[in-house]
């Protein structure tokens, strides 16, 4: 795993441009689900664009947290998929989707408990073993709390990862909406989190309604979001971060200048780390 530099999701309206323009990306993101077809266009797109840039691919549907039996067929499309592209990491989310057959499409938090990190670790060191490479997991943003939960989200998330000897995707993003929706402190999160065991950042845009922040990823990085970034560079040191964005996508000028600042940034809290 020696990807590193500043990476862009990959969204369908920019395929084209990508591929006129080479633009100055060190790699891509792909959401696996969108191409888990094969012979599909979308393949036939992503296949074209691997053959210019790096790519890691990110997950919606693993549902680790559920107590449903694993998706084998979804891991043995993922495990294919893999095979042809190449990703330098596949990563999907610390949450459950559903359960008793029922899909509810978002990322629902877990209980932290010890419980549950025994359930999750079990369940990531089984995908592993299917895919046969560590996966990492990403931080999800969350809207309600377990009212029984004797372990902080940070705590949680280290756990799992610890237990499963899996990695992180640390979402900027969400660990400020976490602070503010349930109060606590993101610089504590940071602190408390394996610096070893993280291999990527997101970087995202969240609705601000005051009482309550939603992780919508329509707008760009919100300031506080920025300076949290920069703390996590000046504690993990140069993770690779991208910059996601999933609604109102603007044209592919706009966010490739939104991730020249994420370099600005970067490189500024590396030079007062040193
Ligand atoms: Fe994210």
């Amino acid at each position: 795993m020696s990807l590193t530099g500043f990476g862009l999701g990959l969204r369908p309206d920019h395929y084209a441009d990508i591929l006129a323009t080479h633009p100055a990306v060190d790699w891509f993101e792909a959401l696996t689900e969108n191409y888990l077809v094969p012979g599909g266009k979308p393949l036939a797109w992503l296949t074209r664009v691997r053959e210019h840039y790096p790519l890691v691919l990110h997950g919606v549907s693993l549902s680790i947290g559920s107590t449903a039996p694993l998706d084998r067929d979804y891991l043995q499309a993922v495990k294919a998929l893999a095979a042809r592209v190449e990703p330098e990491w596949i990563s999907d989310h610390l949450c459950w989707t559903g359960a008793h057959g029922l899909n509810l499409h978002d990322l629902l938090p877990l209980p932290y408990t010890e419980e549950a990190v025994a359930h999750v670790a079990a369940r990531v060191r089984e995908v592993q073993d299917v895919l046969g490479r560590q996966i990492l997991l990403e931080n999800v943003s969350s809207y309600a709390e377990f009212a029984h939960a004797p372990l902080t989200e940070w705590q949680f998330l280290s756990a799992v990862a610890e237990a499963a000897d899996c990695l992180i995707l640390l979402d900027i993003n969400n660990i400020h909406v976490g602070a503010r929706n349930h109060g606590y402190d993101p610089l504590e999160y940071l602190d408390g989190v394996p610096a070893a065991r993280i291999r990527q950042h997101h970087l995202a845009g969240h609705l601000d309604l005051g009482e309550l922040v939603i992780d919508t990823h329509d707008h760009p990085v919100a300031d506080p979001v920025w300076a949290l970034y920069a703390e996590a560079v000046r504690r993990y040191g140069p993770v690779p971060a991208m910059i996601e964005r999933d609604d109102r996508i603007p044209p592919l000028a706009e966010l490739l200048a939104e991730l020249d600042h994420a370099r600005a940034i970067a490189r500024h809290a590396l030079a007062e780390a040193a």
